[in-house]
C-alpha cells in the first residue's frame, strides 16, 4: 500500500477562536513564524506525501494565496538583499502539489472527506485535520500509515485521553493486535461520558481506502445534525479490519486558545532563535507570580 495523496479538511468556520477568526482561517493563525496550516503540511510531504487536497470554504482564500508565488514581494526582498527571506516565502509555494475544493455548505467533516472524492480516484490517501498539531520526532501520518500498510487496513491514529475530555473526540472500542496497534470494533463520535467505549480518542490523523466515499454517502447526519467521519468509520470496522494507531507525539488542538497557546509555547522553548530568551523569561516571570 502507498499512500501519496493526502486530504487536509479546513473548512471550519473557526467559533472557537473569535474574533481573530472572522476574516482569519484559523489554520493561517501562526505559531511562532509559520501558519498552523504549514505544520500540517510539512508533516504530510515528511510522511512520503505528494499531492494535498485542502478542502476550503469561501471564506479561507488566504489559504491559497500562501501556497502561492508572491513575485512582487520577492522581488523587493532580493532587491533589498533578503535573499533568505525571499527563499522562505517562495519554499512555502514549493512544498507540494497542493490542490483546493470548496465544501459549499458546512455538513460535517464526512461531507468534507467526501468532497476529496475525484481528487483521490482508486487509491489508499490521508486524512490529517488542519488544526490538530502533533509534535513528535518522527512524523505522525508516517506512523500511521506504516501501521496501515503492516496489517493492510486503514487506520487512525490515536492517544488516551482524559475521561471528561472524550466528549470532544471519537471514542474508540477497541481489542490489541500487537504493540501500539489495536482493531477497531466500534466507535462513535462525541459520547457523553457515560456513553463511552474508552478513553482512546481518534486524534486528527487517518489512513483511509477509498471504499470510504460509498459509505460516505449512505451515511445519514450524526452527531450534531452533520455527516461525521466517525460514524462512516464505524461502518467500515464492521465490514472489513480498521486499525488504530497509539502514535507517539504530542498533540495540540490548535482551534482553542489553550491548545494554541501550549502548541506556541512548546515550540518556541525549542527554536533555537528565541527558545534561550523565552526559557529565561518564564523563569523570571514564574519568580515574580510566586512573589505576588
Ligand atoms: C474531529 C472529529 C473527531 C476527532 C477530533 C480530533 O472533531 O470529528 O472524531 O476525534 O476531530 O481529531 P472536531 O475537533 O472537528 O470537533
Amino acid at each position: 500500500m502507498r499512500v501519496r495523496k493526502a486530504v487536509i479538511p479546513a473548512a471550519g468556520l473557526g467559533t472557537r477562536m473569535l474574533p481573530a477568526t472572522k476574516t482569519i482561517p484559523k489554520e493561517m493563525l501562526p505559531l511562532l513564524d509559520k501558519p498552523v496550516i504549514q505544520y500540517i503540511v510539512e508533516e504530510a510531504v515528511a510522511s512520503g506525501i505528494e499531492d494535498i487536497l485542502i478542502v476550503t470554504n469561501r471564506a479561507k482564500s488566504a489559504m491559497d494565496d500562501y501556497f502561492d508565488y508572491h513575485p512582487e514581494l520577492e522581488e523587493r526582498l532580493k532587491r533589498d538583499h533578503k535573499d533568505a527571506e525571499a527563499k522562505l516565502v517562495r519554499d512555502v509555494a514549493n512544498l507540494a502539489n497542493i490542490f483546493y475544493v470548496r465544501q459549499k455548505e458546512t455538513r460535517g467533516l464526512g461531507h468534507a472527506v467526501w468532497r476529496a472524492k475525484h481528487f483521490v480516484g482508486d487509491e489508499p490517501f490521508a486524512v490529517l485535520l488542519g488544526d490538530d498539531v502533533i509534535r513528535a520526532k518522527n512524523p505522525v501520518l508516517g506512523q500511521v500509515i506504516r501501521a496501515a500498510q503492516k496489517h493492510e487496513c486503514s487506520a487512525v491514529g490515536a492517544q488516551e485521553v482524559a475521561p471528561e475530555l472524550i466528549c470532544k473526540y471519537s471514542s474508540l472500542l477497541v481489542e490489541p493486535l500487537e504493540e501500539r496497534t489495536y482493531r477497531v470494533l466500534d466507535m462513535n463520535e462525541k459520547p457523553r461520558e457515560d456513553e463511552r467505549f474508552s478513553d482512546f480518542a481518534v486524534l486528527g490523523r487517518y489512513v483511509l481506502t477509498p471504499e470510504i466515499f460509498d459509505i460516505l454517502e449512505n451515511t445519514p447526519p450524526g452527531h450534531g445534525g452533520e455527516i461525521q467521519l466517525t460514524d462512516a468509520l464505524g461502518t467500515l470496522a464492521h465490514k472489513k479490519q480498521l486499525c488504530a494507531y497509539n502514535f507517539e507525539g504530542r498533540r495540540f488542538d490548535t482551534g482553542n486558545l489553550k491548545g494554541f497557546l501550549e502548541a506556541t509555547i512548546e515550540y518556541a522553548l525549542d527554536a533555537p532563535d528565541i527558545g534561550p530568551w523565552l526559557r529565561k523569561y518564564l523563569r523570571e516571570r514564574a519568580r515574580g507570580l510566586d512573589a505576588e
